[in-house]
């Protein structure tokens, strides 16, 4: 049991659904594992009242909140001071209320990049040469997450192929020579397959109400790995693929574990850890 101090810390997650978040399971568990005396909610708020919620929260003496959909870029525009990968993704996903100030901070990014490094070990020998299916809200931060683990060459494929040339542009203007990140069409997306260390599912196929995403693996190394940013299920299919032809994987839970990780360090002080034992408690929800 936490010590009931009377001064308890608070800070929640901002959606619109929200019922179905993980993250008070996972804040939860840290919060007791550290034996602080907090709370950490889900907090449903309609698009239109985002702004009106976060002033009252900030009143209220709220730590911050997390900032899923549909509020992301408008946490983006709320903030007063914003960390690089916010910057340069455009989404917030993490807010940390100060006196006079909000700060913003994107998390995914370093989510995705440390669920890369605990789970695919050395990560350096995966990342040379990716190709990431999906240019939505998810795709501009997992691109920055394996160009700041390494990533040479990243092929970038997309249903709706103006939405990944339109990545492709963005971080050619940040490059001065010639652009880690190329386009490829939706329809040859099996083309690297055969020249890639890394396979990245960023659309939402794959998950419980989904479609499938239909990728092939036959030609992908054995030395490759494939990871998927839908956890519900689990194994996604295309995970279950990877596994049966003995690819390595990385499952999506663990890139929304370790981005928790760093709100919480912010609002509640301690650094927490991704253990097997948080795992389980967090997929005894899913
Ligand atoms: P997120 O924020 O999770 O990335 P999003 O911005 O809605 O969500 O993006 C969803 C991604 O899944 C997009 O890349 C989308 O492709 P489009 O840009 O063509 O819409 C992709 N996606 C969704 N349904 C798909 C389908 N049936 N086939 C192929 N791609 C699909």
């Amino acid at each position: 049991m936490a010590a009931q101090t009377g001064r308890a810390l608070s800070a929640g997650v901002i959606g619109d659904p929200i019922a179905h978040s993980l993250s008070p399971a996972i804040h939860t568990y840290w919060l007791k594992e550290h034996r602080i005396d907090g709370t950490y909610v889900p907090i449903r708020v309609p698009r239109e009242d985002f702004a009106d919620s976060i002033r009252d929260l900030h009143q209220k003496g709220y730590r911050g909140v997390n900032v899923t959909l549909p509020h992301k870029e408008a946490a983006f525009a709320l903030a007063n001071w914003k960390d690089e990968f916010a910057t340069k993704t455009g989404a917030v996903n993490t807010l940390v209320f100060e006196k006079n100030q909000i700060k913003g901070y994107n998390t995914d990014v370093f989510g995705f990049a440390e669920n890369l490094r605990a789970s695919l070990n050395p990560v350096e020998s995966y990342i040379d040469s990716c190709l990431v299916l999906g240019a939505g809200g998810a795709s501009r931060g997992i691109i920055q997450a394996l160009l700041s683990l390494g990533a040479r060459q990243i092929f970038l494929s997309n249903r709706t192929q103006s939405k990944a040339q339109q990545l492709v542009e963005e971080f050619q203007s940040l490059t001065s020579g010639a652009s880690p990140v190329s386009c490829i069409a939706w329809e040859n997306r099996h083309e690297p397959l055969r020249d890639v260390s890394l396979v990245v599912n960023a659309t939402q196929l794959g998950m419980i109400g989904q479609p499938e995403l239909d990728l092939r693996l036959d030609t992908l190394s054995k030395h490759a790995a494939v990871t998927d940013i839908v956890y519900k299920p689990l194994k996604t299919p295309l995970l279950v693929d990877a596994e049966a032809a003995g690819i390595r994987v990385a499952d999506g839970l663990g890139m929304l574990l370790w981005q928790a990780a760093l709100g919480f360090e912010m609002w509640f002080g301690p650094k927490p850890t991704v253990t097997a034992a948080l795992r389980r408690h967090v997929e005894s929800f899913l």
